[in-house]
């Protein structure tokens, strides 16, 4: 008999491809990744069993998604398009790996996922899968399958008696994680439309947001924040307590327009309340503490980095070299940052470290000047030579 493993969420499409993949021939492992999306994962894990998994894993990814995705990540200010912090394309790589994992402990021949044939999730998964382990089979029933719609893969489900926490209503589709949300379907799917305040799950309004702003402080240690107002955190902590700060105050809403890998526009709303915070300071930071070089340097490949990440290229030398750059840049990342959080907007007030390279004595206007306006002339000349007739 095959054996495949299946990213599992407990949602329509990936209970469904355990009954299709059953009546198929497979013996179907279900694999569950916590990455904060915050379910009840014994219920989920219960629902598997019901539909036809003959075993069922639950994984707690969350501390290797931080540590391992989202920190460099976020050293690497990387966004896509210069919006999308890549909240859901950061886990699929991680999820790929453990299911090549699970596979080789099961002795699988496959691996399957209940991505659609027109996002990038797919792309994500199997080409990191490909990388890890090029003889596993990649199964993708929701590509393969006869449904036309929603209404008759729901059908489908109570015709085989699977068992679903879903209704025909549903309006979005919903991906969550503990760095971010990614909201697509129903009325989103016409970009000339305001999004209704129901399609936001993370965030308040930015008219029912507080009318007095709320200042709250970040510390970092060489590029990890480490500090909420003072207080030493775990990141995973840290981040939660951000989402619920930065949610409250309107931070962290995208509406965008963006080109998929596989050639299409797609209109998607985001919420990101902490990772904006979490960008916005380190980003900040670095203009304190790195030197004019190294920092346009570094500016000049997050957004490379960004793609490679959509990209579902995680797993790469390219990646891997950039990894080992940016980690180079955030020795002296340590310092503070007071961020004002005011209806949406997220700014910094202040910043501080005991790396800054800002010296009061060169900057000042005053008569504690130290800069010596003599040799500008000088300089000048020469800077310009090289362009005179
Ligand atoms: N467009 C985003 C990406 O490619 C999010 C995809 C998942 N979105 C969703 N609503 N299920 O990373």
């Amino acid at each position: 008999m095959k054996k495949v493993v299946l990213a599992y969420s407990g949602g329509l499409d990936t209970s469904c491809a355990i009954k299709w993949l059953k009546d198929r021939g497979y013996d179907v492992i279900a694999y569950i990744g916590d990455v904060g999306q915050g379910e009840d994962y014994a219920q989920v894990e219960k629902r598997a069993l019901k539909t036809g998994a003959s075993r069922v894993y639950v994984g707690d990814l969350k501390k290797e998604f931080i540590d391992d995705f989202i920190l460099p990540t976020l050293q690497a200010n990387a966004s896509y398009e210069g919006k999308y912090l890549l909240a859901t394309a950061l886990t699929r790589p991680l999820i790929a790996k453990h299911l090549v994992e699970v596979a080789h402990r099961e002795k699988a021949h496959a691996i399957g996922h209940g991505c659609t044939g027109k996002g990038n999730d797919q792309v994500r998964f199997e080409v990191t899968a490909h990388i890890l382990d090029p003889k596993l089979e990649i199964v993708a029933p929701v590509r393969e399958w006869e449904f036309k719609s929603r209404e008759e893969e729901i059908d489908y489900a109570k015709r085989h008696n699977i068992p679903l926490n879903v209704t025909k209503k549903k309006v979005y589709s919903i991906d969550k994680n503990l760095w971010g949300i990614s909201i697509e379907c129903g009325v989103l799917e016409d970009p000339a439309v305001e999004p209704s305040g129901d399609a936001y799950q993370l965030t308040a309004a930015p008219e029912d947001a507080p009318n007095k702003p709320t200042y709250i402080e970040v510390g970092f240690h060489k590029g990890v924040p480490i500090k909420i107002n003072g207080k030493k955190m775990e990141l995973i902590e840290l981040i939660a307590t951000l989402n619920e700060v930065a949610g409250k105050n309107s931070i962290g809403r995208v509406d965008m327009v963006e080109n998929r890998l596989v050639g299409i526009k797609s209109r998607e709303i985001y919420e990101f309340p902490a990772a904006t915070c979490l960008y916005i300071a380190h980003k900040d930071l670095e203009s304190l503490v790195l030197d004019r070089e190294l920092l346009h340097f570094k500016q000049s490949l997050e957004h490379k980095y960004a793609e490679l990440v959509y990209y579902g290229l995680w797993y790469t030398p390219l990646k891997k070299a950039l990894d080992a750059f940016i980690k180079e840049t955030q020795k002296n990342v340590t310092g503070t940052v007071r961020l004002k959080l005011y209806k949406g907007n997220c700014v910094v007030a202040a910043r501080k470290s005991p790396e800054s390279l800002y010296r009061a004595e060169l900057a000042t206007y005053t008569e504690k000047d130290k800069f010596d306006q003599k040799l500008a002339e000088g300089f000048i000349r020469l800077w310009g030579l090289p362009f005179q007739k």
